[in-house]
Formats: structure tokens, sequence, C-alpha cells
């Protein structure tokens, strides 16, 4: 990787971390039910496949960096984090991590469920290389983070995911790190945890520690990290700036998501047709800007719907026109050429008409799609294809949460009245 090499001479002198051809390799056992006949055979030998979670990962980490880790499931994030946290071992290939490191892993790594919130705060404290009287210093302040005070005396063993998980964040921010590592936080506890934790993670960011940081949250990798890596099964397939990385990654989603759905999709007519066909719909295909057909969109992207039709006589002043609705019904629109002001004066042989949206404002979900077209009174139909196709908005993570659209905006703060 060109970019990882200049990147690690340029910066060598000033890396915080720096993981050099890093493999990591695990056995998978397989429970075979062997008949005592095979046994006395060939013994009890051991069955086991062996997968590489880490494939030759080399990068380095400039002290104050955020770099964002993304990956589908699977592809060696959580592994990758153990790694710098020491938990486990590569087989090959070697790495350094300078300061004090301090580590939220998997969720409830580290805590003994039997003990108390309060004794594994001194068990975890102790761990992570605060003295006892430093942890005494700070004990008020954890549970305050954490906001277990009424559970503190309790076994942890009874907490909600939730709990452990604030327990856990409060704990690995107040031994004050050189370098802070943290897996999958973002995505579970409630909004104001998750809230209190970004403000935790910009705090820790301003004032200039080395942060590594996997999220499914691709808003939040895309909003608090720098740089961002993408592994693929194992491997890094790209290192830049967090925007582009998550872009690049999502494009792949994306594709992925498409090709399962595209797959049986194509001749599935759903709804209605009814029309008296002089002028016919021969096909509805939706794309985007650059004319590429897709059935997956996202939330702000463009998206051009082509009507392609055959008219079997020369039809004159034909209207055309389009339906959204949601899947549960929901009229969302409805426009068509004359609406807009679209004079087709007349159609014969075949033809195509597109409706074109610069901005999808639609939030994720499943959407029904009808094409019409219709006499210039729009009383008569030529041919109506009723809630006949279906395409998808997948979530990006930078949507609007609630309701149908994402109306355009702008916010304002008026101190006055103006
Ligand atoms: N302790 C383990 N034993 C066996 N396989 C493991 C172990 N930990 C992880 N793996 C495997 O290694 C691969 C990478 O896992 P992981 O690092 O947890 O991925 P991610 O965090 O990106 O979802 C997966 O295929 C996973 O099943
Ligand atoms: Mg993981």
């Amino acid at each position: 990787m060109k970019v990882l090499d200049s990147l690690a001479t340029s910066k060598k002198t000033s890396s915080v971390i720096d993981v050099q051809g890093v493999w990591k390799k695990f056995r998978i056992y397989h429970e075979r039910n062997q008949s005592l006949k095979e046994i006395i055979l060939r013994g009890k030998r051991a069955d086991y496949e062996e997968l590489w979670a880490l494939k030759d990962v080399s990068f380095s980490i400039p002290q104050g960096m955020t770099l964002g880790i993304v990956g589908e499931n699977g592809s060696g994030k959580s592994t990758l984090l153990k790694i710098l946290a020491r938990i486990l071992k590569p087989n090959k290939g070697s790495f350094v991590v300078n300061g004090k490191v301090s580590a939220l892993l998997e969720l409830g790594a580290g805590f003994h469920p039997e003990l108390t919130g309060r004794e594994n705060i001194y068990l975890n404290g102790s761990i992570l290389g605060l003295s006892q009287r430093e942890i005494r210093d700070r004990f008020d302040e954890i549970v305050e983070f954490s906001e277990l005070e009424r559970f503190i005396d309790t076994p942890v063993k009874s907490y909600s995911s939730g709990m452990y998980l604030r327990l856990g964040f409060a704990v690995a921010v107040s031994v004050d790190p050189d370098v802070l590592l943290i897996d999958e936080i973002l995505a579970v506890g409630d909004e104001a945890f998750q809230r209190k934790c970004s403000d935790k993670i910009f705090d820790f960011k301003n004032r200039g520690k080395t942060i590594v940081l996997v999220s499914h949250g691709l808003e939040a990798v895309r909003s608090i990290c720098d740089e961002a890596i993408w592994l693929h099964e194992g491997e890094i397939q790209a290192r830049d700036e967090a925007r582009k990385v998550v872009d690049l990654y999502l494009n792949k989603v994306n594709e992925e998501e498409q090709q399962r759905a595209g797959r049986g999709g194509e001749e599935q007519h759903l709804g209605t047709r009814v029309g008296s066909r002089e002028v016919e719909i021969t096909k509805v295909a939706f794309c985007d800007l650059d004319g590429k057909e897709r059935d997956c969109f996202q939330t702000g992207q463009g998206f051009v719907v082509r009507i392609y039709y055959r008219a079997h006589q020369s039809i004159d002043k034909p209207v055309f026109g389009v339906a959204i609705y949601r899947s549960d019904g929901t009229h969302v629109t409805g426009p068509n050429t004359r609406l807009h002001r679209l004079e087709i004066e007349t159609v014969s042989g075949e033809g195509c008409v597109e409706y074109v949206v610069d901005s999808l404002p639609l939030l994720p979900g499943t959407y029904l799609f009808s094409a019409a077209i219709y006499d210039y009174a729009c009383l008569h139909p030529y041919d109506h294809h009723e809630k006949m196709y279906t395409f998808r908005i997948l979530p990006s993570g930078e949507e609007e949460f609630y309701g149908v659209v994402q109306i355009p905006c702008a916010w304002r703060h008026v101190k006055e009245k103006p």
C-alpha cells in the first residue's frame, strides 16, 4: 500500500501506534459425533479449520489522530483491537503502542460477574494501571459518569448490557490514557449516553489523545474520526480520510444489497395494470444520476426513473405520471408531466421519459412505485402500472430518524426578536 508506506515513513517519529505485517490465526473446532468405531480406528483426533482473522495488516497512527475502523461482521476489527490492547498475540508481525493504553472492548470484557459494580471499578482500575488511591480519588466521578449510583453495590451479573457499557466506558476514560481503544460502544446504550460518550471522545480528541474507534455507526466514524481503515476479510481494503473510506465502504455494501435484492426481483410484477395500451410502458428503470440502474438508494442521492414506452399509433399530448408509496401505503407523492409543464406534443414508436430528482428526500424504507401514461385530461389511462415496482432507501446514518421525508431546511438561533 503506497499511501500507507509514505504515511509510515513521514510520521515515523511521531507514530503512537505502529503495526507491521500482523497476521492472526484462529482455530475453529468442529464438533463431530464420532462413532466408537471411528474413535478406535483413528483415535480421537481434533478436527479443526484454521482461519486467518488478520492478514498482513500494517498501518501507523500519528499522535493525536482519531482513526476509525469499519468493515462487515467478522472482518477482524475486534481482533485487531484486542491485539493492540495486548489481549491477543499476533502469529506473525510486530506492533508498538506508545503510551498508556485504555481499552473498552467487547461488552463486559474484564468484568467479574459475581462482584459488585464498586468492586469491579477497583478491579478494572488496577488492571488499567491505577493505584488504589487513584481509584479512590476518581471513584465518585466514575460512578457519576456511569449513572449507576443506585446499583453500584449490586453484582454486575444483574446489570443490563447498557449498564455494563456505562460502567466500562466510565472506567476506561477515567484512567486518562494516551491511547484509547474503543470497540462498538456507540451502538449500544440509549441516545443520551451515546451523546455523553461522543462528548467524552471529542474531549479526548481535543486534548491530543490518540483514539482507535471501531463502529458500525458510520456517521460517528465520519464525524469523529480523522482517517479510517476499511477491513475486509482480515485485510486492509482502504485507508484514507474517514469520509472517503466510509463512502467507499457504503458503496460496496450498497452493491451487495442490490445484488441480493436484484436476483429474481426483475420480473417481480406486483400491483395492477390497466389501460387501453395504444401506447405502452415497456420498462421502468431506477437509475442514479450517472444513469446506472439500481434498486437501492440513500437519502439525498440523485434519483432518475426512466419510463420506456412504445406507441403503436401516434398519440397526441400524452401525460406521463408517477407515484411513490411507502410500504405501509402512505402516498408520498404523485407528480406528472402536465403539472410540471412538460408538454409532450406527440409520441410515436419508442422512446423514454425521465423523472429526475436531484436529491431524494425519502428516509430509509421500502417504497412502491407506479408509472402511468394518460390522455391530456388525465381521465383515460393508456397504460397504468399501479405499484408494480419497488425500490429501497438504505440507511446511511446521515439521514434524519423520524418521519417519512427529510425536508431541506436551515436552523437559525435568533437571540433577539427580528
Ligand atoms: N476467539 C476466537 N476463536 C475463533 N475464531 C475467532 C475468535 N475471535 C474471532 N474469531 C473469528 O475471526 C474473525 C474476525 O472476528 P472479529 O475480529 O471479531 O471481527 P469483527 O469485530 O470485525 O466482527 C471472524 O471470522 C471470527 O469468527
Ligand atoms: Mg467485533
